[in-house]
Order: structure tokens, then sequence, then C-alpha cells
């Protein structure tokens, strides 16, 4: 190992990489960040929807192929983004034009292991649909915000995947030589994807209500400031791994933090009508992920 002169007593490797190179990855594309601030403004319509995509060719056109499918199952065509406003509503469109804009961003056929990166997109629209459905049962969590949040959770994980394939790699290695669980490796290498997550949604200027959401979701404490929305996510997290819907390299199903119980007001037979709900949407969203995995084939 090249040894670089260090100011600090002991900075790890990958997190003095990461937070070296942050400023080289790619900023958020203007389509995302203008979408993502709708979910902030009660005001924001279908009109301003219409607005934000309309230039966006390969994004309207994914739009209009996802809500032509047999997902949708519409027996006349979609032809404008109005239009799947009006078949589809609003906040769905919304949702499905963030979902593949960042499919798209952040392409799994990009990436060095196709497989875990398609995988971790299915997760996150298992996370999405598990917060709405928590946020929903609960009412402590706006519920679009939630899918939102549930979306993003992970998005340290993918950003690492896309662009630290070599760390990734030395992660994996750790797990087998030493038999590790995934938050065992990340604490050995010195990081966590959340404190990764955290920072890249700074870097992207997500609302705070994101960043929290993405550093916070597997330690919730008391100080957080959205701390229901955060402990939704948590739930739902919970929730995706229960179905099988989890990381391949991050399969162990955590434990529901008492504290995350606490403010959602669950009991553990909350969470199981909550997670059979999911259960119910499990065929819904796996045909959702295939279609926008497979969105560029159309
Ligand atoms: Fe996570
Ligand atoms: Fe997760």
């Amino acid at each position: 190992m090249v040894t670089a002169p260090i100011k600090v007593k002991y900075v790890p490797v990958m997190k003095r990489r990461f937070f070296k190179n942050i400023h080289d990855l790619p900023t958020l594309p203007t389509v995302l960040s203008k979408i993502i601030s709708t979910l902030d403004d009660p005001r924001s319509s279908a009109g301003d929807l219409d607005q934000i995509i309309r230039h966006d060719q390969s994004l309207t056109t994914k739009l209009l192929a996802v809500a032509n499918s047999a997902y949708y199952g519409f027996r006349h065509e979609v032809t404008t983004v109005s239009r799947a406003v009006v078949a589809i509503g609003y906040t769905e469109v919304r949702n499905l034009c963030l979902g593949m804009g960042l499919m798209g961003f952040l392409d799994p056929a990009t990436f060095k292991d196709t497989p875990r990166a398609e995988s971790l997109w299915l997760h996150s629209l298992a996370v999405s649909e598990g917060s709405r459905i928590i946020s929903k049962w609960t009412g402590v969590a706006e519920s679009e915000m939630a899918f939102t949040a549930g979306l993003l959770h992970d998005i340290g994980k993918v950003v690492l995947a896309a662009f630290y394939p070599e760390e990734i790699d030395e992660l994996k290695r750790l797990m087998k030589k030493k038999d590790l669980s995934f938050p065992e490796a990340e604490s050995e290498m010195g990081i966590s994807h959340a404190e990764v997550g955290k920072e890249v949604a700074v870097y992207w200027e997500l609302p705070p209500i994101l960043v929290e959401v993405i550093g916070g979701h597997h330690r919730l404490h008391r100080g957080l400031t959205y701390l229901p929305m955060v402990a939704a996510v948590h739930g739902a997290d919970h929730i995706a791994c229960r179905l099988d819907m989890g990381d391949p390299l991050h399969p162990e199903t955590t434990d529901v933090s008492k504290l995350a119980y606490k403010a959602l007001s669950f009991t553990d037979q909350t969470m199981m009508q909550c997670l059979e709900d999911v259960k119910e949407q499990r065929e819904k969203i796996v045909t959702l992920w295939q279609q926008l995995i497979g969105a560029d084939e159309t």
C-alpha cells in the first residue's frame, strides 16, 4: 500500500478516498433535482411535471413505454405526459419519472456487478412501497415523500457499486476471508453506505429530510428531526429483507429498532400487517422493476 502523509491519527482508506473524490462524482441531472424539488412544494401540479420532463426525450419515451405496458393494461394508447397523468395519477407519474430517471442516471448495465445493481433497485422499489404503506398506516409521515425516501435510502450502496467497484471487491473479499457480515465488513473498512449516501445527498442538494433518511436509516436516535420518516423507511427496509427483496450482499434482516416502533406507534402486529400489505404488492413491485430496468430496450 502506498503510504501518503496522513494528517489525522487514523483515516480508513475507503473513507479517505471517497471524501477526497466526492466532487468528482457526477452531479444529479437537473431533471431529477427539479422532480425532487416538487416533493417539497405543496402547490406543485401535473403542469409543472409536464414542463420539467417534456424536454427530456429519453425520460418521456420511457414513461410512455411504462404507461402503455401490461403493468397498467390500459386499452387506449397513452401518447403524452399529460394523458399519462390523467390515466395513472400525478404522484404515480412523478414517482415513475424519479425511478426511471435515477435508474437511467445510475444504470445497472454500466456497473461492474450488474446483477447486484439490479437487485439494489428492486430492494429500493420494495422499500419505497413499504415506506409508503407504513406512512399511510401511521399517518405520521407524508406518504409520497416516504416513497422517494425509500427509493433513495440506499443510494450510498448504489453510488459505491457504481463508482467504487474496487472498494466493493475489497469489501466482498473481507466478508469472505474473515466471515464477516456486510455491516461488519463496512466497519472494518471504516465507512458505511449510510455515511457515503449522506455525503452524496448533501452534494446533490437533496432536501434535508432525504439527507436524514439516507444517513440515518440504520441508526435511529432521538435527535433526528424527521424521526417518523426515518422510522418508516427503517421498518420498510426490514420488511423488504424479510420478503426476500434485500441486497444480495446484505440480505440479513436486522431487528426493527425499539425507537422506530415508538416513533410509528407500532406493535409487532402492526408491522406484520404492513408486511402482509407489501407482500400483496410483491408481484406488482417486481413487474414494475422489470419494466424499469428493461425500459431502455422498449
Ligand atoms: Fe441501508
Ligand atoms: Fe436497504
